[in-house]
Formats: structure tokens, sequence, C-alpha cells
């Protein structure tokens, strides 16, 4: 007989993007200027798929980064929290959780197991195969997966158990700065005091190696990137042309971070009739995708001070380039 309990999932997002929020982002993104959209709309099957590809890219350090700082530091991780419950924020195939779960499920931990584990991933399909895929692997621990947006939700987490929040990936550096400030004072809001978050940033570098990372020869995150026109041609019924726009990322010395955007090689009118709007775009004109901003661990420590929280540990890579931070709400 198996011991492994049925996985709990609760959908808090309309499924129907086109109804939801995307038509709110894009009418006061495009609308707007400087000319932006969310990169919350990246992902959808395609982008999803690009991004893994990017996962694996020889010039796209992070995500080996932070997988060697969990496979080094997980036992440390569990020992240093006395969480009963770990929620991850954006958890996707929860691929990386495995080393956590592992070491927070390990016999030798010395606040006894994890009882409860909440993925929160807005692809209810990767997040349904993910919830069930734990639950046969760790029996006894209650899987109860959210789909949901982490921008939207984090009041509606479930609660109690003494909480450990993972959120990793460095998925916060596609924040703007505002954007990261409220985040992570809903986040602290959403928690009590002594429940705990693990942060994933990575780290100013060496500009070369940060524009490889976002520039690779293959050519995947141009893809990527360039994938938020279809997503909005097939939701918005729109007719931007993906062929009249160029990749353009660049480094913002002063904001420390990747700027990626798509900018019109030619002069062109774009209708969107599911979010009632027509944009003109002249040549040059650039539209912003996303931004993935790098830090330093002294940022990092301050900005979670900002939002109440009081970080105890900082794990790196042996090369320095990634961080993990365990921060404690205060
Ligand atoms: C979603 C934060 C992991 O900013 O590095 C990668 C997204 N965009 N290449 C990042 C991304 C283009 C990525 N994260």
């Amino acid at each position: 007989m198996s011991g492994a309990l049925e996985p709990r999932v609760t959908v808090l997002l309309d499924p129907d993007w086109a109804s939801g929020s995307l038509v709110d982002d894009v009418r006061r993104g495009l609308g707007g200027r400087p000319r932006r959209l969310p990169p919350k709309w990246l992902y959808d099957d395609v982008g999803a798929r690009l991004f893994d590809e990017i996962t694996r890219l020889p010039e796209y350090y992070p995500t080996e980064a932070e997988r060697a700082i969990l496979a080094a530091h997980a036992d440390e991780i569990a020992a240093a929290c006395d969480a009963a419950t770990l929620v991850e924020l954006g958890s996707g195939t929860s691929d990386k959780t495995r080393t956590l779960l592992d070491a927070f499920r390990s016999a030798e931990r010395p606040h006894g197991p994890l009882r409860r584990f909440v993925p929160v991933d807005v692809s209810d399909a990767t997040l349904r195969q993910a919830a069930v895929m734990l639950s046969e692997r760790y029996p006894g621990m209650a899987v109860e997966a959210v789909v949901g947006d982490f921008t939207l939700h984090l009041g509606h987490l479930p609660r109690g158990d003494r909480r450990l929040v993972a959120f990793l990936g460095s998925t916060i550096g596609n924040f703007y700065v505002e954007e990261r400030r409220a985040f992570l004072g809903a986040l602290a809001d959403s928690l009590d005091p002594g429940e705990w978050l693990l942060l994933g940033t990575d780290l100013v570098k060496d500009v070369d190696r940060l524009v490889a990372a976002y520039d690779d020869s293959a050519g995947v995150t141009e893809a990527f990137i360039r994938n938020c026109l279809t997503v909005v041609n097939r939701e918005l019924g729109a007719d931007f042309d993906p062929g009249a726009f160029s990749y353009a990322p660049l480094w913002d010395a002063r904001m420390e971070r990747i700027d990626m955007r798509l900018r019109a090689e030619e002069p062109s009118v774009v209708r969107v009739p599911g979010a009632d709007l027509v944009v003109e775009l002249a040549t040059g004109e650039e539209l912003c995708v996303e931004i993935s901003t790098k830090f330093r661990p002294e940022g990092i420590a301050a900005e979670l001070a900002d939002a109440g929280f009081g970080v105890t540990h900082t794990w790196t890579d042996p090369a320095g380039d990634f961080a993990l931070t365990l921060a404690r709400r205060t």
C-alpha cells in the first residue's frame, strides 16, 4: 500500500488570459511611455519551452549556479530554519526544489520533517503534473498546489505551520524597482513574524558575461522575447508583424539591469482589438519586454530590511555569480 496523499489543487487564476489581467497590462503597458509588456505574458506553452531551453544554454549561467548552491547547502538551509511548510512561488516543474525537499525531509534535520509543500505557479498543467509526481515521491508530505499569480495572490496562500517561502531563479530581478518593493512588502504582510523567505538573486558581474547570457549566439533569448508579440496577437487579436522588430538587449549600468527590448525597424500601426487599442510606432521606437536586474549583497539586505525581513544567512556559488539569501519576517 502506498502512503501517498492525493495532491490538492486550488485554482485562483482565471484560465482565460484574454478576459483577465492581460487586457489591463497591455492597455496600460503598450498605451504608456516607455512602452512595456509585462514579462509574465512571455510564458505561454511556447515561451515556457523556450525558457527551458535558455536554462540549458552555455551562456546562461544562473540556473546552474543556483543549482550548485542548493546542492552544496540545502542541508544547511533546512537546518537553519524551523519551517514545517515550504511554499514555492513560480515553482514550474519543481525541478530544483527536489534538492530542498530532500534536505527538509532528511531524518537528520533538527526541526523534524517538512509536513507540507505548496507549489504556486500560473501554469495549471505543469503544476498538476509536478504535484502528482511530488506526492508519490514524498509520501506523508501534503502537497497543496495553488494555480495562481504571485503578484496577485500572496494573501490567499495557505497559512500556519511555520512557512518558508522560496522565490528562486532570480525571478525577483524581472520586477521594476517599484514593483519589487511592492512585492516584498506584500510578501512580508502575508507572513507571520518568525516565518521565512529564501530568495534567489543573480549578482552583478562582468558586463560581457551578463550581456552574453541575454543575447545568446543561438538566438533562443531573442525568440523568447519576440514570442510576446505572438502571444498578444493570438490572445487579443493584435496584428504585430514580428519581422518588423529587432531584438535590442542592453545593459543599463545605472539601474544594474539587462533591459530586453524590441525595436521597430519600420513605422507601423498596430491594432489590438482585444484591448481596444491602436498603437502607432515610429522607426526606432522600442517595446520594453523584460528587465533582469542584477543584485549586490548589501542591496538585497537593505531592500529586505525595508520590507520587514532580517537576513540570517547568505550562500553563493564558488564563482560568486548567484546568491541564495535566507531571511526571517521580523
Ligand atoms: C525568469 C529570472 C529566470 O531574468 O534571467 C532569461 C528570465 N529572460 N532570459 C532571467 C530570462 C531572458 C530569467 N528568469
